[in-house]
């Protein structure tokens, strides 16, 4: 069937159907939420903090966005697939970005790249848009841009930053930008920027107003126990599943429930060759162990 055209998510926002999208860092969850109907996938550089454990998106390299993006790809077939452009990869110059931008296209086979910044990327926007390869833009908290933000604040608070997000905006839809992601802004500056724009806005913290809504899948898992941003739901706490998996298993190793003879090649011969005394030692079937120290080089 092959992937869906970027051309039809601006057609989703004119017959006013909401675009979901979702982060995926790697083939397993890639799979899993194409599965569940996904349209759009994001290989976000939040994969810096959420899956490498960096303070904040800086360090991500542009071979880290390829790694995580190929096996993206990989686990798709269906949905868009598109790619941040990690900090330092298009700032410098529009044809250091337009390298980087092919680059992210062919060695990880996805579909888009994304970028930060309003008008004064919009030339550099231009460049790869001209070259064939679609793009997303990205306004309002720019994480790449946390140290002179001060922190991970909510941006377009004021009419005046309201009046620049709007300008911003309108610059990347003339430069060719497909969408446009709108982080932490107050639902109103969100819902003016939508009205303007022809090609959808994607929302994450700008309330319910924007044409799709994205979530950095580790929040919405509930990955983090310790920590939710205000704008992400839970939507299942794995942290806990995951918890309880692992104790389970555990116990299971320590007890001599796991592995049992479902899990196991030839455990009835070797147990023929056990002693009696030996076998009293382990209970391979999920019953009570007796397991001793040394038992397990045995079987
Ligand atoms: O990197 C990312 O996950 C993002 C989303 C927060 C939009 O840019």
């Amino acid at each position: 069937m092959g992937r869906m055209a970027i051309t039809e998510l601006r057609a989703m926002k004119e017959r006013g159907e909401k675009i979901p999208m979702i982060t995926a860092y790697d083939y397993p969850t890639a799979k899993l939420v194409e599965a569940a109907g996904i349209p759009l996938v994001l290989v976000g550089d939040s994969l810096g903090m959420v899956v490498l454990g960096y303070e904040s998106t800086l360090p991500v390299t542009m071979e880290d966005m390829i790694h995580h993006g190929k096996a993206v790809v990989r686990g798709t077939e269906r949905a868009i697939v598109v790619v941040d452009m990690p900090f330092m990869s298009y700032q410098v110059s529009p044809e250091k970005a337009l390298r980087n931008a092919g680059r992210l296209i062919k060695e990880t086979g996805a579909t888009a790249v994304k970028l930060e910044g309003g008008e004064s990327v919009a030339e550099t926007v231009r460049r790869i848009v001209d070259a064939g390869i679609p793009v997303m833009g990205h306004l309002g908290l720019t994480p790449q841009s946390v140290n002179q933000l001060g922190g991970y604040r909510l941006q377009g608070k004021t009419p005046a930053a309201l009046v620049k997000l709007i300008n911003d905006a309108m610059a990347l839809e003339r430069a060719g930008a497909f969408a446009i992601v709108l982080e932490t802004i107050p639902a109103f500056g969100a819902k003016q920027v939508t009205d303007k724009l022809s090609v959808p806005t994607i929302g994450i913290g700008a309330g319910p107003y924007c044409d799709g809504q994205v979530q950095v899948l580790h929040d919405f898992l509930g990955l983090y126990p310790d920590f939710l941003p205000r704008h992400a739901r839970r939507f299942v706490e794995l942290s806990g599943v995951i918890h309880g998996a692992v104790q389970d298993y555990i116990r299971q190793v320590q007890d001599g429930s796991f592995p049992s003879a479902k899990e196991s090649f030839g455990l009835e011969k070797a147990r023929k060759a056990l002693t009696p005394a030996e076998d009293a030692e382990v209970t391979p079937y999920g019953g009570q162990s007796q397991r001793t120290a040394g038992s397990e080089q045995r079987v």
